[in-house]
């Protein structure tokens, strides 16, 4: 089964510098590459116009990083699924902790926002994860299966859809969780889902993964990818993760 290596760059590259990435990404893969990886990128909005024209040739998989509550609308300032729908985009990134953080983002939203992308037919990243005083006081597991539920809810049990296993206090941290804690939470992920009826997911690791860290977390049975953000900014060290596998 390919593994997936998602590329998130968060509020960073300016539209050149997106293009320098994709060109400079492409010259070093070779045909074989696509085979055995599925590449997806989330440009930050105002990149997201020249990544798609970039990757227009390729099976990389782009989309924004969030999305508003609603298609179009009164919204000053939110983005519109619809619009990156039309511009191309093919899936999304739904409630990264750092929206859930530093924009409030509540399950209910998330919830709402999963439906939108689901009803125009992009394939959403669900964004999952436990704070540090959560693991602390051993509440992961709740925590996840709660986020999981709450998104979830209502969605039919065909449905295709990524989760992200993103640690809060391992994002942006250098803070890697150990192969174990990964090994433990990606079970419970894939038992809490299989238990519900659903058979189309993937679960992506993500925080503070780098090239040494990668050929290990990679074998982790139910570690379908990555979901990386700080290596994912250069080619040669997002190269090296995705080189992870042979
Ligand atoms: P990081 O970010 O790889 O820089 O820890 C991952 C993410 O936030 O998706």
């Amino acid at each position: 089964m390919k593994k997936i290596f998602a590329a998130n760059w968060k509020m960073n590259k300016t539209p050149d510098e997106s293009k320098a990435f994709v060109e400079n990404f492409k010259v070093k893969i070779d045909q074989d590459f696509f085979k055995t990886r599925d590449i997806f990128i989330f440009p930050q909005n105002f990149s997201l116009a020249v990544t798609l024209s970039q990757c227009a040739q390729t099976p990389i998989r782009i989309g924004p990083q969030n999305i508003g509550p609603e298609n179009s609308g009164a919204f000053t300032g939110e983005n519109s699924l619809a619009v990156a729908k039309a511009m191309g985009s093919t899936t999304v990134l739904i409630g990264h902790s750092e929206r859930r953080i530093l924009n409030g983002e509540t399950n209910e939203m998330i919830a709402k926002k999963m439906k939108l992308a689901l009803q125009q037919s992009l394939l959403p990243v669900l964004c999952i994860g436990e704070s540090l005083k959560e693991r602390e006081s051993r509440e992961s597991n709740r925590v996840c299966s709660e986020q999981l539920e709450q998104a979830l809810a209502g969605i039919n049990a065909e449905t295709e859809f990524i989760v992200a296993y993103e640690p809060v206090w391992a994002i942006g941290t250098g803070r890697v969780a150990t192969a174990d804690q990964v090994r433990q939470m990606h079970e419970h992920i894939f038992s809490t889902l299989s238990g519900r009826g659903f058979k189309n997911f993937k679960i992506l690791y993500g925080g503070s993964v780098k090239s040494d860290n990668a050929k290990e977390l990679i074998q982790i049975p139910h570690v379908d990818g990555f979901l990386i953000g700080g290596a994912a900014l250069e080619v040669s060290s997002f190269l090296d993760i995705c080189n992870s596998i042979k």
